[in-house]
């Protein structure tokens, strides 16, 4: 089924995990896609992988820092330009740090704020004169489940989450008249680059029993099963579609009940 038939896809953090995962789904379903990213290994490999399964005709790679403005102006206008213009954008650049809020510096705060929400904000602005050329235009952005329930020692990373939720909802109904529709996710641990390189930055004396429940607790045949970066992929490729046309202003959880 190509219900994605030539619709034109900006995808950011595309050079691992969900990003990239997303690229392929895309592909794969008819789109065409360019997929931007920091790391010009990340995204050959991305490259590769679309060439592998005989999908890469419709993808282009763009090497581009979202936290950066030049770069993003320049980047976004290179994609609209390779693209013809603009049908959805999803943001999933993305970056994770942790430790004790009141050893937070105020430099790191600084990183992880201007790449997740100044980043998300900075892709959605120079997006949007395109995106709202079309009667029907999609961006999904990437908050988390830190956004909606505490997870400790995430204080700048929840925060940059939760704002990414609040600008959703915003551009949800500041341009909903205009035909686009606004969705943020909300994984909880999704097996890819940010959750495996977690435990490395929690603090050595962190206190275990703040984390709650932890692990999925569907599906119920493999308990230690964490979701992949397909399976938000999949989710993805529904809502830039029109089967996801009357979602609009919310979050969408993909935790496997972790938080219910
Ligand atoms: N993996 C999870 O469990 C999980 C849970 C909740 C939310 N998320 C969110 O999903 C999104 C994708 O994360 P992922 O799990 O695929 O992790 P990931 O680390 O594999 O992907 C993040 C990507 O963002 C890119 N990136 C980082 N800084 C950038 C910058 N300044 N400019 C451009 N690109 C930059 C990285 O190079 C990487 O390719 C992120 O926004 C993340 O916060 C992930």
């Amino acid at each position: 089924m190509n219900r994605l038939e030539r619709r034109r896809i900006l995808v950011t953090g595309a050079g691992s995990g969900i990003g990239r995962a997303t690229v392929l789904r895309l592909l794969s379903e008819g789109a065409v896609v360019v997929g931007a990213g920091r790391s010009a290994e990340g995204l050959a490999l991305t490259r590769k992988q679309a060439a592998e399964a005989g999908i890469d005709a419709g993808l282009t790679t763009l090497e581009m820092n979202v936290a950066d403005e030049t770069e993003v102006i320049a980047g976004v206008g290179s994609a609209v330009e390779t693209l013809g213009g603009l049908d959805a954008l999803v943001n999933a650049a993305g970056i994770l740090r942790a430790g004790h809020t009141h050893e937070t510096s105020l430099e790191l705060w600084n990183q992880i704020l201007s790449v997740n929400l100044t980043g998300t904000f900075l892709v959605i602005r120079e997006a949007l004169p395109t995106l709202l050329a079309n009667s029907r235009s999609t961006i999904v952005n990437f908050s988390s489940t830190s956004a909606s329930f505490a997870h400790p020692y995430m204080a700048a990373y929840a925060a940059s989450k939760g704002g990414i939720q609040s600008l959703t909802h915003t551009l949800a109904l500041e341009y909903g008249k205009q035909g686009l529709r606004a969705v943020s996710l909300a994984p909880g641990g999704i097996k890819s680059g940010i959750t495996d390189a977690t435990p490395g930055y929690l603090p050595k004396d962190s206190d275990w029993s703040l984390f709650g429940r932890l692990a999925p607790i569907v599906p119920p045949d493999n308990p230690k099963e964490l979701a992949g970066p397909e399976n938000v992929a999949g989710v993805i490729a529904m809502l830039v579609s029109d089967d996801g046309r009357f979602i609009s202003g919310t979050e969408i959880r993909i935790d496997g009940a972790t938080h219910t």
